[in-house]
């Protein structure tokens, strides 16, 4: 399979940097294929401008050429994943206006609706489970950005999974890349 993955964090050699990389293998040692959107180091712009406002009366609306150069890079590809370090209980801006934008209105949902056969969102987080349980930010999570989105243009198959206690030391994040590199290896 040929799997888009759309990564977003400031700094390529972070740690998120690194369940990009462990993902990637596991991808690669199934028989998959990865190409990989560095969406800060291409320099997307998430503000979503006029051209790439929908336009509810015109399904067919012709959006900007950024656009429709990431949604080729989208539609070549037979499912998509997603690596992201979690901010404030949700996804950095600059992912969150890449879907603003690129997910849009008669090519991802309305008249057409993604055909991709999975989805995945990884999100790294310094905060526990049990953290996110108490309050109820991984339901939120999961309903918001899985099924709010993925789920909403038609992806049937999506999850969101979260990579936690990331400042917990070396051996944390060690177990942590390994299932990063089995989600690789599996989930598709
Ligand atoms: C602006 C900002 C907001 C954050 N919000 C959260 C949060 O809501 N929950 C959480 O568990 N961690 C939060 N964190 C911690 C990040 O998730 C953590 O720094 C990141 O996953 C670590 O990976 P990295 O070293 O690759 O950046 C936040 C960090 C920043 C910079």
């Amino acid at each position: 399979m040929r799997v888009l993955v759309v990564f977003d964090h400031p700094r390529r050699d972070s740690f998120c940097g690194a369940v990009l990389d462990q993902f990637c293998e596991g991808l690669q040692a199934a028989g998959h294929q990865a190409e990989v959107a560095d969406l800060r180091r291409e320099g997307f712009d998430p503000r979503l401008p006029l051209v790439d406002e929908p336009d509810w009366n015109d399904s067919h609306k012709v959006y900007s050429a950024e656009v429709l150069t990431e949604q080729e890079r989208v539609a070549r590809n037979d499912a998509l994943a997603f690596i992201f370090p979690v901010w404030w209980w949700s996804m950095p801006a600059t992912l969150k206006g890449w879907i603003d934008r690129v997910f849009n209105n008669g090519w991802a949902y309305g008249e057409r609706k993604l055909p991709h056969q999975a989805a995945l969102l990884i999100g790294t987080a310094s905060n526990s489970a049990e953290d996110f349980r108490k309050r109820g930010y991984d339901t939120a999570m999961k309903t918001q950005l899985a099924l709010g989105i993925m789920g909403y243009c038609g992806i049937e198959k999506h999850e969101l999974v979260l990579l936690h206690d990331v400042m917990s030391g070396e051996g944390q994040r060690k177990a942590l890349l390994a299932r990063a590199r089995k989600l690789g290896f599996t989930y598709f």
